[in-house]
C-alpha cells in the first residue's frame, strides 16, 4: 500500500477572459454562471473529491474580492482557503512561485477555474492517482481540435514521451486537460523556470522537464468522461445545457459543493441543511436541504 501523501490544491482563476468580452469585462470568468451555479464550483469540487481541504484560489487583484464574498475562509465547507494575487497573466506555472508557501513540505494539485470535469467514479480516480503519484501526472482528454490545448503522446505504459503546447501539427488528439498532479518538487522547478517567448511560465515547459527526467504521467480520461470548455459564449453555453440536462434527467447536482462536502464528511447533516437554508428561494438551496435531510435520514 501506498501511503496518502497530503496535498494541497490551488485554483487559478486569473486572465481576462478576453474570448468573452464584452461579459468579463466587469466580472471574472471563473464566476460566470454555468447552470445554476458560479463557474469556479466545478473545479473546487473536483479537488474535494480527491480529498483536498487546503486550497489556494489566485487570481488578479481586482477579482480577488469577490472570490472571497463568494467562498469566505471555507469553513462552511469543512475546508480552509486562502486567497492570492497574480498581477499580470505570467502563465499557468506562476502557481508554483506564488502559492510555494501554501504548497510547503507537501505534494499539489493545480486546476484551472474554467475547466469542467464530470465523469464516473472521477473520485475513486483521483485517490489512486494521488496514491501512485510520483513526479508529474496529467490527464488527457481525446478531443477533435487538438490544437487549441496541450497535446501529449505517451508510450503503452502511459509515461509520457512528447508534449507540445498548441501545436500546428499535433501529432496525438490527447489534449491535456487543466488538472495537474506534481510532488513536491514543483515548486523548485517552477522557480528555475524561463519565460517562453510570450513572456510566461508556460505550463507545458514545466512539464517537459518532468518528461526529460522520466517522471511525467498522462491518464487518459475514457469516453465516458466529460472534459468541457468555456472559452467562448458557445462552449459556455453548451457546457451550461450539458450540466442542466443531466441534472433535470437525474435529480441530482454536478459540482454541488454543499453536497460534496457533505458526502464527504467534511460537514455534517446539520451544516449542510443550514448551508442550504440560507438560499432557500432557489432550487438550488432547497436542493441543499433535501439532500442533508436524506443524509440525515439514513443514519
Ligand atoms: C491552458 C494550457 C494548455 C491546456 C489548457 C487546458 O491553455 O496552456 O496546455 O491544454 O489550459 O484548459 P489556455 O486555456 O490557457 O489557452
Amino acid at each position: 500500500m501506498y501511503s496518502i501523501l497530503n496535498m494541497k490544491g490551488i485554483i487559478l482563476a486569473g486572465g481576462s477572459g478576453s474570448r468573452l468580452h464584452p461579459i468579463t469585462l466587469a466580472v471574472s470568468k471563473q464566476l460566470l454562471p454555468v447552470g445554476d451555479k458560479p463557474m469556479i464550483y466545478y473545479p473546487l469540487s473536483v479537488l474535494m473529491l480527491a480529498d483536498i481541504r487546503e486550497i489556494l484560489i489566485i487570481t488578479t487583484p481586482h477579482d480577488l474580492p469577490q472570490f472571497q464574498r463568494l467562498l469566505g475562509d471555507g469553513s462552511d465547507l469543512g475546508l480552509h482557503i486562502d486567497y492570492a494575487e497574480q498581477p499580470k497573466p505570467n502563465g499557468i506555472a506562476e502557481a508554483f512561485v506564488i502559492g510555494a508557501d501554501h504548497i510547503g513540505d507537501d505534494s499539489v494539485a493545480l486546476v484551472l477555474g474554467d475547466n469542467i470535469f464530470h465523469g464516473p467514479s472521477f473520485s475513486k480516480v483521483l485517490a489512486k492517482e494521488r496514491e501512485e503519484l510520483d513526479g508529474c501526472l496529467l490527464f488527457g482528454y481525446e478531443v477533435h481540435d487538438p490544437e487549441r490545448y496541450g497535446v501529449g503522446e505517451t508510450d503503452k505504459e502511459g509515461m509520457l514521451i512528447s508534449i507540445e503546447e498548441k501545436p500546428s501539427r499535433p501529432r496525438s488528439n490527447r489534449a491535456i486537460t487543466g488538472l495537474y498532479f506534481y510532488a513536491n518538487d514543483v515548486v523548485a522547478r517552477a522557480a528555475e523556470l524561463r519565460p517562453s517567448a510570450r513572456g510566461e511560465l508556460e505550463i507545458t515547459d514545466l512539464n517537459r522537464i518532468y518528461l526529460e527526467d522520466g517522471r511525467a504521467r498522462l491518464r487518459a480520461l475514457g469516453r465516458g468522461f466529460a472534459w468541457l470548455d468555456t472559452g467562448t459564449p458557445e462552449s459556455l453555453l453548451q457546457a451550461a445545457q450539458y450540466v442542466r440536462t443531466l441534472e433535470e434527467r437525474q435529480g441530482v447536482r454536478i459540482a454541488c459543493v454543499e453536497e460534496v462536502a457533505l458526502r464527504k464528511g467534511f460537514i455534517g447533516p446539520e451544516e449542510c441543511h443550514r448551508l442550504g437554508a440560507l438560499m432557500d428561494s432557489s432550487d438550488y438551496g432547497r436542493y441543499v436541504m433535501t439532500i442533508a435531510d436524506e443524509v440525515a435520514a439514513a443514519r
